[in-house]
């Protein structure tokens, strides 16, 4: 099968096109015809080895110390059954699912063997591009937004409002009928007011560090809040978390400011993808084939990816 393999770290252009044997679903595994996987800022970490300070060592254990244990990037999925486990209840061949694969990846590949419990049954009335757009950013969106208390009469900025957190975070907290202002380029204002941004805040004509704005809540994308600036653009009752937050910042327990590393549910995936069949959610997305992946990561690496990237091995 083709897939985009990562043999060492280092910049965009070390991801390879090659063929590859077809993974073996394990008893509890589901092998997936993968029809739509997404490139993340996560895929781009782990193929630069570029992590948040402190978390260096431990993801280099976790990912493999030298060069990738696990050559083909990628932790989102949407595609068909191929094959099942002896054990795996709940699915058959040809069903359509959706899913993430944690620190296993493998998704930008023609096929990936992932445990049943990482999968849902996808929608038939969202794509295969759209449920691999929205897992990622969404899943981090609503674990963070529902871990302060984002809901009527809050406000809430969002900052990094145009990436793959930040685009499903806007929408999410207006659904929860918060007052949304997010934090973007000029140049990405529109979009983020499509999404249902009441305000937005140009961070290049506006320091936001100076505003005397203070906000319930504030979702920092970006890493470039640290807990005393995010804290200084707080209410009094207000929360903020850190979603690009370094070690120290995840392991200090702080009063109004949070951090840690979102979950990935099987039923929060459900819930994404009914929020994209209602319309409630619009995954912003460009979609590629596997042989513009190394222009992807490039995109990512820039800073300036706006919404989902979205890969058709
Ligand atoms: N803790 C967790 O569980 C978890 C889960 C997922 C991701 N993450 C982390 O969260 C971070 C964001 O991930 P992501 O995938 O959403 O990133 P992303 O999609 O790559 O974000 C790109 C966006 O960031 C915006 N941006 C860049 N600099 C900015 C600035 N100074 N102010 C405001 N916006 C700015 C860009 O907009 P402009 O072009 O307009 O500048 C661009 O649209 C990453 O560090 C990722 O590793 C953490």
């Amino acid at each position: 099968m083709r897939a985009a393999v990562v043999p060492v770290y280092g910049p965009p252009e070390v991801v390879e096109i090659r063929d590859i044997d077809r993974p073996e679903p394990g008893p509890k595994q589901v092998l997936v015809r993968v029809v739509a996987a997404a490139v993340t800022s996560g895929d781009a970490r782990i193929r630069g080895a570029r992590f948040p300070d402190g978390f260096g060592a431990l993801s280099r254990l976790a990912f493999g110390w030298r060069r990738p244990r696990r050559p083909v990037l990628g932790g989102v999925v949407s595609g068909t059954v191929a094959a099942l486990g002896a054990k795996v209840d709940g699915f058959a061949v040809g069903d359509e699912v959706a899913g993430m694969t944690g620190t296993a990846m493998g998704t930008h590949a023609q096929y990936v063997a992932i445990p049943a419990k990482k999968l849902t049954h996808k929608p038939p009335t969202v794509s295969h591009s759209d449920a691999a757009g929205v897992l990622f950013g969404g899943s981090a969106a609503l674990h963070f937004l529902r871990s302060v208390d984002t809901g009527a009469n809050t406000t809430v900025l969002v900052n990094g409002a145009s990436g793959a957190i930040g685009t499903n975070a806007v929408q999410i907290a207006k659904h929860l009928d918060a007052t949304v202002t997010a934090v973007t380029s000029g140049s990405n204002a529109a979009l983020v007011t499509d999404l249902g941004a009441d305000d937005v805040i140009d961070y290049t004509s506006v320091d936001l560090a100076a505003t005397k704005r203070r906000f319930d809540v504030v979702l920092d994308t970006v890493g470039n809040l640290d807990p005393a600036s995010a804290a200084r653009l707080l209410t009094d009752s207000g929360t903020a978390v850190l979603a690009a937050a370094t070690l120290a910042e995840n392991v200090i327990p702080r009063r109004r400011v949070k951090a840690g590393v979102a979950p990935e549910r099987a039923e929060d995936f459900a819930h994404l993808m009914s929020l994209v069949a209602d319309g409630t959610l619009r995954v912003v997305r460009d979609d590629i084939g596997l042989d513009d992946i190394v222009d992807a990561h490039r995109r990512i690496d820039s800073g300036r990816k706006v919404g989902n990237i979205v890969v058709h091995p």
